[in-house]
């Protein structure tokens, strides 16, 4: 049983295989968060470690009478709000129907269950009845008639514990929430490096490690998605934490719109961190008999370093999240046209590339932007969902039929949430924009952004999209989204309500989405903003793969990819080799190079003109695309290392994929700096048997799982190689940012 309720002492334990959660009730009703780390017995009673003294200006609830030395500023809460005397940062902030701001929540009720909880209008973890158990605890507000229920999911497999938490208005007046957050993590005693991910388009996930101060670090998006700039993901961790040493806490949070993580460090030097939905124009009413609930947070917990965290993510998204045909299962490779022909294409120059792609072994073209409407460049077309017949002169049907005729599958691309003024959909419906009135919305890209909160819209589009995949043999489409948001106003909102468009717009969005993968179950999607701007566990649960960044420099998405990888499973980070000088940075990095960056992920493909490849490229090309399919399962399903930090080793980024049986592993290192006469490197497996014994690909030795591990395998010398030789392909641009890939497999010698 993976929870455990003391009902003498009121104590509330959950554990996992290797750590435990534990509440406790105090007598004025208080829900306590007494213990979050490795794992303890369920008898253990972890309350002691709290101190209790009368601290000045740290305030005491009524109800204490005379004890002062009970205080809400300083005590470990599970649910801590604003306005009853805990002056950190809040979960919520409540106002009352009298204009009151209190909310003081004490224990009422609890009940256990099998299986997992769910979240209304919102993705979620889901579980079978015996993968998980669920834990609800319900708290009522001291002096109304308002309930927040606590929902607690426990994967004892996958030391993971999930919480969401519901507001339930049982009194006769609306009440308004100012501030809603999913969860709060206290912590009395530990002193904690933040890790969190950072970034800007075209350079998403750029991870960052600081100590936290006394004060508040916080971490947001105001931009209507989850955005590039910071991920709804950060770890707290040991300071001396490592990839293999020390403990770490990782909190996720599954919701893709506006979101607010703070993390403060208090006057006696207790640490908290709340994450939830966005608080800026948030304003929420809940009106009598209603209720509002907040999306699901995805905890986890490794004593063993940084590694361990992240493998525990890979897993539970890959198994608990990601859904569908291609949840598990090996996806299309692809070519898209994007930065082959940006919006000049038209059937002629796409079926020359597809039929140059099919040559190759590449399983999928994937039409990008510009396909439909008046879709010339980004000044207009976007919402007019209708196949542009100048491009594609016998329209859509005929032409995915040439494509599948040379052997390819098809794909689209759409950007459903925006419209262009110029568009024949902005000329009948000005109104469906998020536009605030007597003002021009700010433009972005040169588009503005449809209310998707209203039913209407999410109708049109579902009609609009289903009657482009209906129309042809379409089996991916690309899911974009290509602007942060301004101007955030609905009119069909009143004006007391305009707080909640950006979360309205979200759980719109979601209904569109299920509406979507429901009717198309065997349909890929891929999830995009601009490359990775709503990189999240939300927009994980309908599209297994998300387009990880614009950025498709090799060297850069060491870095993108390297941040990506602490939360987010290989599986779902779409990679592609495109074409050098590269479009974002000018930089030409060899075609081996590029090819097994892009292969470090679930969403393979090529993203550039066929046509224009040297001989030696198309050769490399068969290669790669043999090698994706070889290697699919190792890369998809199995354990990931990152074997450098890029953000630290100036010299080469390794990383390595290692089967579940441990029997095979892919070992891939590029190299980002040459030197002359330069030193030579070691990179180091892990993951292997100790005692098993290993070969590595075209070369004759055998190794024990130890002597690799421990002694490692020399990467050749850039500067010594053969371009072309065996190990270190280099092919545009001699010795520099060259490649190794080393296949190490089990044998019986
Ligand atoms: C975004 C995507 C690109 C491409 C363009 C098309 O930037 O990230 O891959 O689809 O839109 O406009």
């Amino acid at each position: 049983m993976a929870i455990f309720f003391n009902e003498n002492k009121k104590i509330f334990t959950m554990s996992t295989n290797h750590s435990s959660y534990q509440m406790q009730v105090n007598p004025l009703g208080i829900l306590l968060h007494v213990y979050y780390g490795s794992k303890i017995c369920e008898q253990d009673e972890m309350g002691y470690l709290i101190s209790y003294r009368d601290r000045g200006f740290s305030g005491n609830p009524y109800d204490a009478l005379t004890d002062r030395t009970l205080s809400l500023d300083l005590l470990p809460q599970e649910y801590p709000t604003y306005g009853v005397g805990d002056y950190r940062v809040p979960t919520m902030e409540l106002v009352h129907a009298d204009g009151s701001y209190a909310a003081d929540f004490r224990y009422e009720s609890y009940c256990i269950k099998k299986g997992k909880y769910q979240v209304d209008g919102m993705p979620a973890l889901y579980a079978a009845e015996d993968e998980a158990e669920t834990l609800i605890i319900t708290l009522k507000e001291y002096a109304s008639d308002v309930r927040l229920l606590l929902y607690y999911s426990v994967f004892e497999e996958n030391d993971v514990i999930t919480r969401a938490a519901k507001i339930v208005n049982d009194g006769e007046s609306a009440i308004v929430l100012n501030r809603v957050l999913s969860a709060c993590l206290d912590f009395q005693y530990e002193d904690f490096d933040l890790i969190h991910f950072h970034g800007r388009h075209c350079m998403e996930r750029q991870m960052e490690r600081v100590n936290l101060m006394h004060g508040i670090h916080r971490l947001s998006s105001a931009r209507g998605a989850s955005s590039h700039h910071h991920n709804p993901f950060f770890i707290l961790c040991d300071k001396d934490a490592t990839e293999h040493y020390g403990k770490c806490y990782g909190i996720s949070l599954v919701y893709s719109g506006n979101f607010t993580a703070e993390i403060e460090v208090d006057q006696v030097n207790q640490t908290r961190a709340v994450i939830g939905i966005g608080d800026y124009q948030f304003h929420y009413n809940v009106k009598p008999k209603e209720s509002f609930m907040m999306p699901e947070v995805v905890m986890s917990y490794s004593e063993n370093g940084l590694q361990s965290l992240s493998h525990q993510y890979h897993k539970i998204y890959r198994h608990h999240l990601c859904r569908g045909k291609y949840q598990l299962t090996r996806r299309p490779i692809l070519i898209n046209n994007w930065e082959a022909t940006y919006f000049d294409f038209n059937e002629e120059k796409l079926l020359h590339i597809a039929e140059q792609a099919s040559e190759l072994g590449i399983e999928m073209l994937v039409m990008d932007d510009g396909w439909f409407g008046k879709r010339d460049s980004d000044y207009s077309g976007l919402g007019d969902w209708i196949v542009n017949t100048k491009k594609l002169k016998g329209g859509l049907k005929p032409f995915v039929e040439k494509v599948n005729a040379l052997g390819l599958k098809f794909g689209i691309w759409f950007e459903p949430e925006m419209v262009n003024e110029d568009s024949d959909l902005y000329r009948v419906h000005p109104e469906w924009v998020l536009q605030c009135p007597n003002r021009k919305p700010g433009r972005s890209r040169y588009q503005l952004v449809l209310d998707m909160g209203r039913k209407e819209v999410i109708d049109y589009l579902f009609d609009a999209i289903c009657s482009i995949l209906d129309s042809a043999n379409i089996e991916y489409v690309k899911w974009d989204m290509n602007r942060s948001m301004s101007d955030v106003y609905s009119n069909i909102l009143d004006k007391e309500s305009q707080g909640q468009a950006y979360h309205r717009y979200m759980l719109g969005l979601y209904d569109l989405l299920e509406r979507i993968v429901q009717r198309y179950p065997n349909l890929l999607l891929e999830g995009c903003s601009g490359g990775g701007g709503r990189f999240d566990p939300g927009m994980l649960y309908y599209s297994p793969q998300i387009w990880c960044s614009d950025d498709t420099d090799a060297i850069e998405r060491l870095k993108i990819q390297y941040g990506t990888s602490f939360c987010y499973p290989i599986s779902t980070v779409g990679a592609h080799v495109s074409a050098v000088p590269n479009h974002q940075t000018g930089r030409v990095v060899p075609y081996h190079t590029r090819g097994v960056v892009a292969s470090a992920a679930g969403g393979f493909g090529y993203e550039l003109d066929l046509s224009k490849v040297t001989e030696e490229e198309r050769r490399l090309t068969k290669i790669q695309v043999e090698n994706a399919k070889k290697y699919f399962d190792l890369v998809n399903n199995g354990t990931y290392y990152r074997l450098t930090n890029p953000f630290q080793n100036q010299t080469y980024t390794a990383w390595e994929f290692v089967s579940e049986d441990q029997s095979e592993a892919l070992v891939s290192a590029v190299i980002t700096k040459v030197y002359a006469n330069g030193a030579t490197l070691i990179v180091k497996p892990e993951g292997l048997q100790k005692d098993a014994l290993y070969q590595i690909d075209g070369k004759e030795q055998v190794y024990s799982g130890a002597a690799l591990m421990n002694g490692g395998i020399c990467i050749p010398l850039p500067n010594v190689l053969d371009p072309n030789g065996a190990e270190m392909q280099s092919v545009n641009s001699g010795k520099e940012y060259g490649a190794v890939q080393y296949h190490i497999v089990k044998c019986s010698k």
